[in-house]
């Protein structure tokens, strides 16, 4: 993952939780490198998850929720980013629908190297997008709290489910108008 994952990561922990935590969570994680990440390097995926696992541990929080956490705090910083990124689209549904073809076509380009998941519109309606999430990185959840971002972006609400499809690696989310 790029480095800003992580950097941002380090940044909400020390909000939350103060700079001992970050300091923590480093040593408990038993990272190479000692925790240190430069934004435009690209480290490997585990170091992410060791580092949330280490977070989970330390303040009783499931992985799940500490990564919708982390998914929802991150949309707001990457959008302060690129504001030109939700240029010409009016609502969150129009925005999460423009992420495939789109938002990570241009992340590619900002951060060559990093590791992005399929998205697969399946139907997408005025109230409601169905995809299709497809990653090896299983990074579902981020993706929901990413999602849950964009709601608040927009001031409008979503209604965000997902299921583990029969017989397939993707993960189906229902994300409808609230
Ligand atoms: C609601 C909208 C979005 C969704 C649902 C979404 C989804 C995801 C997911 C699930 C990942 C984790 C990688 C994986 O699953 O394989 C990811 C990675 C990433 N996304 Fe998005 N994304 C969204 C918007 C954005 C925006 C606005 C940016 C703006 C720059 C962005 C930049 C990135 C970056 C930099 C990574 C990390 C890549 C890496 O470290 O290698 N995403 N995204």
């Amino acid at each position: 993952m790029k480095g800003i994952v992580f950097s941002e990561f380090f940044e909400m922990v020390e909000g939350q939780f103060g700079f001992d935590m970050v300091d923590t969570i480093i040593a408990n994680a038993q990272l190479p490198h000692e925790g240190l990440y430069v934004a435009g390097g690209t480290y490997p995926h585990e170091e992410m998850v060791k580092l949330v696992v280490a977070l989970g541990q330390a303040t009783q929080t499931s992985v799940p929720d500490l990564l919708k956490a982390y998914g929802k705090y991150l949309f707001h910083r990457l959008i302060a980013l690129y504001p030109k990124l939700a240029e010409g689209k009016s609502n969150p549904l129009a925005f999460i629908a423009t992420v495939e073809d789109y938002i990570h076509i241009e992340v590619r380009k900002l951060y060559p190297g990093a590791e992005l998941p399929r998205f697969i519109t399946v139907s997408y309606s005025e109230k409601e997008l169905v995809l299709d999430y497809l990653s090896a990185r299983k990074m579902q959840d981020f993706g929901w709290g990413l999602m849950e971002g964009c709601a608040e972006y927009y001031k409008q609400p979503l209604n965000i489910r997902y299921e583990f499809l029969e017989n397939s690696d993707a993960v189906r989310f229902y994300i409808a108008l609230a």
